[in-house]
């Protein structure tokens, strides 16, 4: 069948074949996911889902309410809905010793006016390590669900809440109208080793510790794999509620229970600060016993009517503190150093140590850091030394027991030549990090960048583990990002090799193509740049929108002093540095080569326009002078609420210029290139908002 090239298709025979590729993709789906029985290669299913895509690209206005775009390559690459808690969801202060949290217990009765001595009964409750979740009911029936988030909102996980045998989806027996109720979905460390030795056994990645495990089962996209995820869960909490449930912390234990939640069992009121410094050393001692992780007891005041008048500061409450336990240590013997080489060329010392249980989690490996620690801890291979793990950082060596050191060790040296492919290590003057110079010709730097590309906040492609891409790589089905997206014309191949098959190469063929379309932020994030984390991906795509404007734009930004340069630097949280490893990257030809490969098979989404009903939506908008409403941080804060890109210094780009009193150059500078200029007054009545105001 001869198809008319998209670029050649007039509006009206793209939307007949908008049409036509959302009903022909419908049925392949259907065929491929409930019936088991595709009836074409996932090739050819591709090429549909790419034209599809190709044409919404041409003509946005046509995007139909049920293409295939929005059903599965949305709903993944958007992630998840995003959900405001009715009340926000708060942490915790810490305190890690009886004199921290007596004057916790101080500062609560100087706040509610008692005597040193007034009697002030808590609840303390294991603090376990997972992550904490809010559940609405209405009706008491269970409505949605969501993760923290920010606090204020999180992201919407419904349906994959709703496959945890322990959370009721009706709350048994009398219930609020409404209520939101909180906590704690977590993994046993039995089902989190269960679990990655089956994730192993299949080449998918491994979790770190239990709690990653929980998170990353909470957070997928297919309510399937949650339901196949042995998740537990534990309330402890209120949100919002339309009535009152009780009078005291532990009575709302009892609701829960009552109502059909868990509740952990070691849950107890204490009359006073020597119960719960007694509680505090029994839990301590229980930890390692205890099926799952905790890291500390959080003590909430027993009486609700007190918690609701010491309020919170801040992200925390009063009312409230976690008591940390103290790291836990071990110590063992250093086996060896081994160096990773990292994405950017990064030389990390790693320890590798006889095997030894630290509170429960059996530790082989841990950090060194630096070349710079190594030296000052003068770890020597076949010392001992002593390990310390807390919470869920990596274990880090922190001393050398001297006494026990073996007869004639030697001063370790860290290599200055890259371990991987022989080239130098070098480290420039003033860095602590000494980095490989072979660039993506070392291979381990190309596989680190190619599992950086997949990881999961990057493109995150089922089936495509850290495993599966090293060998992937070695057998030169793999050399840089692109070529993920060639694979399924590999399908046969990939299907022949060991511990594959026909059913697990189409299905990784179906997880590559479900990525075809990726959110610019993610899309820069994947590159893997130096200094590109998350935060600064998210910025870069709210500032540029656009894949093909960001690139124009990095590519004018190389020159030093140019105004692209002097744009990007100016963007509020990027700053000299990242900018000058931006330039960098858009330097290198390579680097070049593969955004073009890449561009060339994927869907580039533009960043959303941030509050688009407001006139600051998408404009670009400087601060000079003093302010006497609101301090420049609110103001800043403000815009960039509204949509509005915040910059530093004035361009040909800027909208907006806000003028304050004694302002300098920058108004001057605004009038002469055309932005509007805004006195202060103006500036407040765009921002609107009275309730801020
Ligand atoms: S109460 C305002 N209770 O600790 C109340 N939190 O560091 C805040 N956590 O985000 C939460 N066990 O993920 C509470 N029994 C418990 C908890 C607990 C674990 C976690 C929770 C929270 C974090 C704060």
């Amino acid at each position: 069948m001869s198809e008319t090239a998209v670029e050649a298709l007039s509006k009206a025979e793209a939307a007949a074949e908008l049409a036509r590729l959302a009903a022909e993709i419908a049925h392949h789906d259907r065929a491929y996911h409930e019936r088991d029985a595709p009836e074409i290669t996932d090739a050819a299913y591709d090429a549909l889902r790419r034209r599809n895509a190709a044409i919404e690209a041409r003509f946005p206005a046509l995007v139909r309410p049920d293409s295939p775009s929005r059903q599965v390559g949305a709903a993944a690459a958007a992630g998840f809905a995003k959900r405001r808690h009715g009340v926000p969801m708060l942490s915790l202060d810490n305190v890690f010793s009886v004199g921290e949290f007596t004057e916790f217990l101080a500062r609560v009765r100087r706040f509610l006016g008692l005597s040193a001595t007034a009697p002030l009964a808590l609840v303390g409750e294991p603090k376990i390590d997972g992550l904490s979740i809010s559940l609405t009911y209405r009706e008491g029936e269970f409505v949605a669900g969501a993760t923290r988030g920010d606090g204020l909102e999180g992201e919407e996980v419904t349906a994959n809440l709703r496959t945890l045998a322990a959370i009721p989806k009706r709350l048994r027996g009398p219930a609020p109208a409404s209520i939101e109720i909180r906590g704690e979905v977590f993994m046993t460390k039995a089902d989190f080793l269960a679990l990655n030795a089956a994730q192993e056994a299949a080449g998918e990645r491994q979790f770190a510790n239990p709690r990653n495990a929980a998170a990353g089962s909470l957070r997928q996209l297919d309510p399937a794999i949650t339901a196949s995820r042995p998740l537990s869960f534990f309330a402890y909490a209120m949100g919002e509620a339309s009535e009152r449930v009780a009078s005291r912390h532990l009575d709302y234990l009892a609701r829960l229970s009552a109502w059909g939640f868990a509740v952990d069992p070691h849950s107890r009121r204490l009359a006073d600060e020597a119960d719960a410094t007694a509680f505090q050393g029994a839990m301590a001692a229980a930890r390692s016993a205890l099926a799952h992780d905790i890291d500390g007891v959080v003590y909430k005041i027993d009486d609700l009517a007190l918690q609701e008048r010491l309020g919170f500061v801040g992200r925390a409450p009063r009312w409230a503190v976690a008591w940390k336990f103290p790291a836990e240590r071990a110590e063992t013997v250093l086996e060896d150093i081994r160096i990773q080489v990292g994405r950017t060329g990064a030389l990390t010392p790693v320890a590798v140590l006889a095997p030894v249980n630290v509170g429960g989690v059996l530790v082989r490996h841990a950090s060194l850091h630096n070349e710079d620690e190594i030296g000052r801890l003068d770890a020597r291979i076949g010392d001992h030394v002593i390990l310390q793990r807390a919470g869920d950082v990596i274990p880090q060596i922190v001393g050398v027991v001297l006494e026990k050191r073996p007869e004639r060790t030697e001063r370790w040296r860290f290599p200055d030549h890259c371990p991987a492919c022989g080239s130098q290590a070098l480290r420039p003057p003033g860095e602590v990090v000494r980095r490989c110079t072979a660039g993506l010709t070392c291979p381990a730097q190309a596989v680190e960048r190619l599992r950086h590309f997949v990881s999961r906040v990057a493109f995150d492609i089922e089936g495509l583990g850290e495993k599966t891409i090293g060998e992937f790589f070695e057998s030169g089905l793999l050399r840089g990002p692109a070529d993920i997206f060639r694979l399924p014309a590999h399908e046969g191949e990939i299907a022949a090799r060991e511990g594959w098959g026909e059913v697990s190469a189409r299905k990784l063929s179906a997880a590559i193509a479900k990525r075809r379309r990726i959110p610019l932020d993610r899309f820069i994030y994947a590159l893997g740049i130096r200094r590109i984390g998350e935060a600064n991906a998210k910025l870069l795509a709210r500032h540029y929108q656009s894949f093909t404007h960001w690139r124009d734009e990095m590519l004018a930004a190389r020159a030093p002093g140019s105004e692209a340069r002097i744009a990007l630097d100016s963007i509020l949280g990027i700053g000299p540095a990242v900018a000058e490893e931006l330039a960098e990257f858009f330097t290198e030809e390579r680097n070049l080569a593969t955004l073009a490969a890449l561009a060339a098979e994927l869907v580039i989404e533009d960043a959303p326009p941030v509050a688009s009903d407001s006139p600051l939506a998408g404009k670009s908008i400087v601060f000079t002078g003093a302010l006497e409403q609101m301090t420049r941080p609110e103001a800043k804060a403000r815009a960039a609420e509204l949509g509005a890109r915040v910059s530093e210094s004035v361009s040909k780009k800027t909208d907006f210029v806000v003028v304050g009193a004694d302002a300098g150059s920058k108004a001057k500078r605004a009038a002469e290139l055309g932005a509007r200029v805004l006195s202060e007054t103006e500036w407040l009545a765009l921002a609107g908002g009275g309730d801020i105001l």
